[in-house]
């Protein structure tokens, strides 16, 4: 049992980050020198899938371009002798693994933008990677780790992780029963919960291995919160009929969807970064205090 393909939903308006993503998905905005789509792709090749499935918007083709071969590029760099940087570009997507591109029409919501995978994945069992939830700092990736999970239990598994109390309201929060170690069985969830109305503070990220019955029901759901086709909906359909695992990952998690988690991640794997994280880490303790706690000092 294994996962082939891996679903990038990736037509979302992103207007918490306009105007960069105007003419570009949020997804392209770069970590460091990635750009976020880059981190999940890899990890879903870590996690042996081998079909990429991009859902994609109108006048956001960056993605495709990101993910083509560029010859002029590569042959400029080669004449110029630059082979790091040519190992790079041959990084972004290494043999063997193809891409597939499906428009969704309107942007109905996750739900909706999924249904638009079904050509590409028929009725296998496949991975959803939100590529602004950028998950690192583990041994081995998340969607990997939920593999492991996929394959001793054969069931779909979500990813999910503790968040204070007083957020429950941001995320989709799962009812669960322990089943081993940061596992649980689902039994309920619950969208965007008030503090006191939340079974648990055990939310659902942006990580999913879901089973083809999914369509279906995706098909049957509703609209629901923000008049969207909501993921969520059509899950809590699918615990109904199958059991739907919930597995506690390891490693940190970015909110690259909102601006200061996308500055987070950007701090943090700028420091780790092998190439400029010494001189970053110096630049950062020489900001002096007053700098940091001065709000009128702009830049630009
Ligand atoms: P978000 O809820 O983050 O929405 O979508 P968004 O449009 O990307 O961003 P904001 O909130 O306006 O800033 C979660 C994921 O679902 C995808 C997005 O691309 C993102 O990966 N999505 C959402 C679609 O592909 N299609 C949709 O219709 C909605």
């Amino acid at each position: 049992m294994r996962i082939r393909k891996a679903v990038f939903p990736v037509a979302g308006l992103g207007t918490r980050f306009l105007p960069a993503t105007k003419a570009s998905a949020k997804e392209m905005l770069p970590v460091v020198d990635k750009p976020l789509i880059q981190y999940a792709v890899k990890e879903a090749i870590a996690a042996g899938a081998e079909e990429m499935v991009f859902i994609t918007s109108h006048a956001k083709n960056s993605i495709m371009d990101h993910f083509d071969r560029d010859y002029e590029l590569e042959a400029a760099l080669e004449a110029k002798g630059k082979q790091e940087l040519l190992d790079a570009v041959h990084d972004v997507l290494p043999p063997g693994i193809s891409c597939v591109y499906i428009r969704q029409p309107e942007q109905l919501g996750l739900g909706h933008a999924i249904n638009c995978a079904l050509p590409a994945v028929g009725d296998q069992d496949f991975a959803v990677i939100l590529a602004d939830d950028l998950i690192a700092g583990s041994f081995q990736p998340c969607m990997a780790q939920m593999h492991r999970v996929y394959q001793e239990y054969g069931s779909s598994v979500l990813a999910v992780q503790r968040v204070p109390w007083e957020e429950t309201h941001k995320y989709g929060i799962v009812e669960s029963e322990q089943i081993g170690p940061g596992l649980s069985e689902i039994r309920g969830i619950v969208e965007k919960p008030k503090t006191e109305e939340a079974p648990s503070n055990l939310a659902v990220v942006g990580r999913y291995i879901l089973t083809p019955r999914i369509f279906r029901l995706i098909d049957r759901t509703k609209p629901g919160a923000g008049n969207e086709i909501q993921l969520t909906d059509a899950i809590e359909a699918l615990m109904g009929e199958q059991t739907v695992l919930a597995y506690e990952f390891e490693g940190t998690r970015y909110d690259c969807g909102s601006k200061f988690g996308y500055l987070k991640a950007n701090v943090e794997m700028g420091l780790q970064h092998p190439e400029i994280g010494d001189e970053f880490r110096d630049y950062l303790r020489g900001l002096t205090d007053s700098w940091l706690t001065t709000p009128d000092q702009k830049i630009g």
